[in-house]
């Protein structure tokens, strides 16, 4: 008989089992804190898109959208087609849906509705959610944020998979005053400071906006030219393509070349110098250390004016935790109403590795108790006080079966139980429990009403 096939998960994916899942949630439970404490709420967006939002926003030619997605096609049905055929404005009579006979340009227009991408990133899901609901007409700026996995189809190393999990937050709204970035990143810091992961580097930039930027593209673009012989194929593509991402070569024999190319910082128009002026300064108010990086122009192309990106120490080359900034003309872009943005995503996979390589980690929820019934006229009562304690929130594990009491205390010993609640014939027939600290053996007879007392206040003391 041929062997069942063994699966695995699929190349760059991975399983988050406990108890290294119960350290990812207390790092996303941090973050809706801190997020709720500067006015964010929680939005969640579908895990696929049609294909041309994200083309549209991040641009055909980075790397996310030509080479990184999870794109698949969902083939309409024919009264959907008609219905996408009338939305569009096109006559529905001219549509021989059943044997897809439509004229090609119909077909064409058609076509993008077909593909679907597993997000590579959230930001335009939120913009397109935005535009979609009119949030535009809320009150003040709207400030969302969200936790889960993307999708990219990347080369896996370490702090690199093909899914893996953003927290993100981004601010939309009428104004782009630069209190609004150094907010953002303020909550930023004081989220990165809560969990612990306090050895990064933030660097931030100005990219100028649609009135400085073209100018500086083609400068660079020229500047290139004179140099495209020293440089390697994917930069010398890049000279056409987006000379922006030049800057972001990683090679080495690039660097020198690189270092002596215009500045943008040098080119841009008098708002964005004062934009990023008033950013610098709102970040001294704040007390937020920062260092400016020219060369950060980031992979996506919706940015204007302030990028960011916060490095880790100890990641190797995928040391990015953090990268965001704004993208003011984005929303109209994308068909909705003139509207400012800033965000960021942080790569909650690196985030964790740092923290965990770092060694600080927080003390996160265990068993408590576990509970050593001996004979079966004692079971009644172990069921009952198990169900007793976990409705006043402590963790219990109640063996379903008789087991020796040295076996007991063996299997709560390995399963970091804090206590062993042990109820012998003598427990019940006096209506106590032997509660056992499995720490130093300190063993204490207590009733009912003490043992759910002394669980309790003890929880709320260790944990609350
Ligand atoms: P991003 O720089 O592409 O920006 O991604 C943000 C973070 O996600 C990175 O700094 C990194 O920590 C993590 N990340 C990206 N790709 C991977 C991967 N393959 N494996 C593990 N971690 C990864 C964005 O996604 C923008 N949407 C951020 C933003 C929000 N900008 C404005 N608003």
């Amino acid at each position: 008989m041929t062997q069942p096939k063994q699966f695995r998960a699929s190349k760059g994916t991975r399983d988050i089992l406990p108890p290294d899942s119960a350290l990812w949630n207390w790092f996303e439970q941090t973050a809706r804190e801190v997020f709720g404490t500067y006015g964010f709420g929680d939005i969640r967006t579908p895990i696929f898109e049609e294909t041309q939002l994200f083309a549209r926003s991040i641009g055909t030619d980075t790397d996310v959208v030509s080479k990184e997605m999870f794109t698949f096609q969902d083939p309409l049905a024919p009264e959907e087609l008609v219905r996408k055929v009338v939305e569009r404005g096109f006559d529905a009579t001219k549509v021989h849906v059943a044997g897809g006979q439509a004229p090609k340009a119909i077909w064409d227009a058609l076509s993008e509705f077909e593909w679907l991408t597993l997000r590579p990133e959230a930001t335009a899901s939120v913009c397109r959610a935005y535009i979609e609901h009119g949030m535009h007409v809320l009150p003040g700026n709207v400030k969302l944020y969200y936790v889960g996995p993307m999708f990219r189809r990347e080369r896996p190393q370490k702090g690199r998979y093909r899914q893996f999990y953003q927290i993100g937050a981004e601010v939309l709204g009428q104004s782009d005053a630069p209190a609004i970035d150094a907010e953002l990143l303020e909550m930023l810091m004081v989220f990165f400071k809560r969990v612990g992961l306090t050895r990064t580097t933030l660097y931030v930039n100005s990219i100028g906006d649609k009135n400085c930027r073209p100018q500086y593209v083609e400068l660079l673009r020229h500047e290139l030219l004179q140099v495209k012989d020293q440089l390697g194929p994917d930069s010398r593509r890049r000279i056409e393509t987006n000379p922006l991402r030049v800057l972001d070569s990683k090679l080495p024999h690039e660097q020198a070349i690189i270092a002596k190319l215009p500045r943008i910082s040098d080119h841009l128009c008098a708002e964005c110098r004062e934009h990023f002026a008033r950013l610098k300064d709102e970040l001294k108010l704040r007390g937020i250390a920062y260092e400016e990086n020219w060369r950060l122009v980031r992979g996506l192309d919706y940015y204007t004016r302030t990028t960011f990106e916060l490095i880790a120490e100890g990641l190797g080359s995928q040391n990015a935790v953090c990268g965001g900034g704004r993208y003011d003309g984005l929303i109209e872009l994308l068909a909705g109403p003139p509207t400012k943005g800033i965000g960021f995503a942080i790569g909650s996979d690196r985030a964790i590795l740092s923290i965990r390589e770092s060694g600080d980690l927080p003390r996160l929820p265990g068993l408590d108790v576990f509970v050593a019934w001996m004979g079966l006229s004692t079971y009644a009562a172990a069921v009952a006080i198990a169900r007793k304690l976990r409705e006043s929130g402590v963790s219990v594990e109640l063996p379903g079966e008789e087991m020796k009491f040295k076996k007991s205390l063996n299997l709560a010993d390995k399963l970091g139980a804090r206590y062993a609640l042990i109820i012998g014939s003598d427990e019940v027939a006096s209506g106590t429990f032997t509660l056992k600290r499995l720490a130093d053996a300190d063993q204490k007879k207590l009733s009912e009403y003490e043992l759910l007392e002394y669980l309790e206040s003890e929880k709320r003391g260790t944990r609350g």
